[in-house]
């Protein structure tokens, strides 16, 4: 690139290359099928010729290009990323070899001078940052939010403001695990967005369960060093079902309620793109007259909320520990662009801050939907990955504390710790005090603070008089009444210094009977299975009996089978138990739902014709993946999987178009799956996934010989399961039966 030329001219030449270069690569990819790591297919001989810099995936977004003051460059944002055709160093200095570092002679030392040496090495050798010592392990997705304008009434905040959109970027996240571990693991999952407003970034730092483990954030150290592995022996990784962290909640007992969310199909999500999100924390609108309300937000997925079912998550966690972030990543570049709603409960600001009988400061308590309804308030849509994940989704920072005019905190005393914890523990993730000046963390508004200096300081500030008052710069930066953010004045009544909690959060089990008591036959014994598993895999019997008399003091029957299963005496309660109204909108069960971004199998043999069939998935905005003996092509279409790749829980879904005889590879001692029973004449890797997915309870449809299949298995005619001669008419049924996610009737249940 020539530096002499001006901005605009570069600008230009650019988009050119990349124009081009786009065109290249749309006509060597096929479209469809997600997934693809590059922008264009790579030749198979080493390229020559040197080109500028390959365009990203058109899915993919980069941050807004702003200086580190907010200001708009207005450059394209690949610009922010490496330019020009031809290596160089970190100064821009060309490079003729890159392979060989500089030695005296060819079988001599490595010389000390060796700057590119010394430069490549030291700079990978400080490639890590530390990983969050929370929610290490996320993926995240840059999108646009658009206010109703039906919070008008309640909050000033613009960006809630009728038709205003907004940019935003969210990163979803396991609370345990560390930067690698497994995507599917039993877990809170969080979920935090980053609203590039007009009048300062507001971050929404949530999770997928409205309640939290601690009521008081001053046990939130303790809470997290016994969720994560043992100190001694760093195990268990991204796990719960071990005696610390059990220990620890069965002796607090306030941990009971989210545990019993942990313990239900939430704590296993289907995709982010199906869970529900939560401030947890009760929130303060304040409109322009300065009136206020309280406020818990909600975040609505339009796809509905679904779960894994247990085995399925365990299996993923070995098939492909990127499940969620690869599922995020592949819906959006398929086009199903994942949306949710964002709604808030409204409660009156009361001076004792209750409703119905219920503190809402205490975080470990929800206030049931249908005694105050969630009020859609906007609508958010994820529609670009990440261009860099280190530099989007790991250096992203959020912190409750980013507030906007008319959002406001309460004291809630977990939320009060919070608001010191963020910024604080970014200091040293992020290197330093600038992390604000990272590309994905500047602002869209303006800024003009009087903070200096620091590691990374990427502002190159003006002025000699970064303090207030003063006459130096004209007395600039100027505090104004005019669009900013005042604290809320709440009274703060006298009261004495104390460590204690106010009496109202003294009730640990209500709530947590409410949460049983409103789900599903089916959700209750997922609810059995999970804290049997979990307590099972404590060592301590100390342990497991604790915490049975904590499920003693929930239910008597979820406590009876979860000791039948653990083999021990189920006690008595210790609580008198009270009488609670279920909350029908806990439960996940019961509707029908949209299944963009879905996944389906086709398994076909060489001569079966499933292009119809493929094209109508794609139709319906999910993503088919072809399952055969071998890759390549079958019948002139691009094989996904092979008998050999392929596992029934990548797929939502399974289609049957024929009946393939066992491949020349099905032999156990080349594929262990080639061992499972298989009817003669059948593929024994076909028969697996089929069982599997009869399993996991997922439709299963066949056409064709593919109804042999079903024959061969023994559920021809079973509950979700289609058969029929008409491809295009087994879909459809298929696609009906998977708007209710899964076959729930077709496994009995034995609790009511
Ligand atoms: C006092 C209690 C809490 C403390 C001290 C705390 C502290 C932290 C810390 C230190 C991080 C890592 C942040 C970073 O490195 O950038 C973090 C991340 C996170 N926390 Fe909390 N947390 C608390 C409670 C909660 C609660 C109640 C929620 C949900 C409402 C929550 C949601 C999150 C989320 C979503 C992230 C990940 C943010 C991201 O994606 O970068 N935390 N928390």
């Amino acid at each position: 690139m020539d530096p002499s030329k001006p901005v605009k001219a570069v600008k230009n030449a650019v988009e050119d290359v990349v124009e081009n270069v786009a065109e290249k690569a749309a006509e060597l990819l096929p479209s469809e099928v997600p997934g693809s790591p590059g922008s264009a297919a790579p030749s198979v001989e080493r390229p020559t010729t040197p080109v500028e810099p390959l365009p990203p995936k058109t899915s993919q977004g980069a941050p807004d290009t702003r200086s580190a003051t907010g200001a708009q460059l207005g450059c394209p944002a690949h610009l922010l990323g490496q330019q020009g055709e031809y290596l160089t160093t970190a100064q821009g200095l060309r490079l003729r070899d890159t392979d060989h570092s500089l030695k005296a002679g060819d079988r001599g030392p490595v010389l000390l001078q060796d700057h590119h040496l010394r430069e490549k090495i030291t700079h990978f050798d400080h490639e890590r940052i530390p990983e969050r010592v929370v929610h290490a392990r996320g993926a995240g997705a840059h999108g646009v939010f658009e206010g109703y304008g039906t919070a008008g009434e309640l909050t000033m905040a613009g960006f809630l403001a009728e038709g205003k959109q907004t940019p935003v970027f969210v990163r979803f996240s396991t609370v345990l695990g560390s930067r690698g571990s497994a995507d599917t693991v039993r877990d809170t999952r969080g979920f935090a967005t980053k609203f590039y407003t007009d009048e300062g970034t507001f971050d929404l730092v949530g999770n997928n369960m409205p309640v939290f483990f601690i009521q008081d954030g001053i046990k939130f150290p303790d809470i997290i060093h016994a969720g994560k592995p043992h100190p001694d022996t760093e195990i268990p990784q991204a796990q719960s079902a071990h005696d610390t962290f059990w220990d620890f909640v069965s002796l607090h007992t306030e941990a009971q309620h989210h545990t019993m969310w942990n313990m239900s199909d939430r704590g296993i999500p289907r995709s982010y793109r199906m869970m529900e999100g939560f401030g947890v924390h009760t929130f303060r609108f304040v409109n322009a007259a300065g009136e206020t309300v309280l406020v818990k937000f909600h975040w609505k997925p339009v796809l509905g909320v679904h779960s894994l079912v247990w085995e399925e998550a365990q299996m993923i966690s070995g098939m492909d520990p990127d499940f969620h972030r690869r599922d995020l990543y592949n819906a959006i570049e398929s086009g199903a662009h994942p949306q949710w709603e964002l709604g808030v409960q409204v409660f009156p600001d009361t001076p004792d801050q209750m409703f119905e009988g219920i503190d809402l400061l205490d975080p470990t308590k929800i206030v049931p939907e249908e005694a105050a309804p969630v009020q859609a308030i906007g609508r958010m849509t994820l529609t670009h990955n990440p261009r860099n994940f280190f530099a989007e989704t790991e250096q992203v920072a959020f912190h409750l504390g980013n507030l906007v005019p008319g959002i406001d905190v309460t004291n809630d005393p977990l939320l009060q710790v919070r608001l010191f914890s963020y910024v604080d523990t970014q200091l040293t993730r992020l290197g330093g005090p600038n992390f604000s000046q990272i590309p994905i963390n500047r602002p869209h508004a303006p800024v003009n603070d009087m903070l200096r200096d620091g590691f990374h300081q990427d502002a190159v500030h003006a002025g000699v008089a970064p303090y207030q008052p003063n006459s130096l710069d004209g007395g600039n930066p100027f505090p104004t009444e005019d669009g900013s953010f005042v604290d809320t004045p709440v009274v703060v009544s006298e009261a004495r210094k104390v460590r204690a909690n106010p009496v109202s959060f003294e009730d640990h089990f209500s709530q947590v009977t409410l949460f049983w008591q409103s789900m599903s036959a089916v959700e209750k014994e997922h609810i059995i299975r999970a804290y049997t598993f979990e307590l099972g895999k404590c060592f301590h019997e100390a342990i497991k009996q604790r915490q049975l008399q904590c499920l003693a003091n929930i239910d008597p029957v979820l406590c009876q089978e979860v000791a039948t299963g653990l083999g021990m005496p189920a006690p008595a309660p210790t609580l008198e138990t009270v009488a609670v109204e279920p909350s029908p909108a806990l439960s996940q069960v019961g509707q029908v739902w949209p299944g963009d971004g879905r996944m389906v199998g086709i398994v076909m043999d060489d001569n079966d014709d499933v292009a119809a069939v493929r094209d109508a998935i794609f139709a319906a905005g999910m993503v088919p993946n072809i399952i055969a003996a071998h890759g390549g092509k079958v019948a002139g279409l691009p094989v996904q999987r092979t008998f050999a790749t392929a596992r029934s829980v990548e797929f939502d879904a399974l289609l049957l178009a024929g009946c393939p005889a066992p491949a020349p590879d099905a032999l156990p001692n080349r594929d262990a799956k080639a061992g499972a029973d298989a009817a003669p004449g059948l593929d024994p890797r076909v028969q697996l996934l089929v069982e599997e997915c009869w399993r996991h309870a997922k439709v299963i449809g066949a056409w064709g010989a593919g109804q042999q299949v079903l024959d061969l298995a023994g559920i021809t005619g079973a509950p979700g399961v289609v058969g029929g001669d008409d491809a295009t008419a087994v879909l459809a049924q298929v696609q009906e039966l998977m708007g209710n996610h899964r076959v729930w009737e077709r496994f009995p249940v034995s609790v009511t």
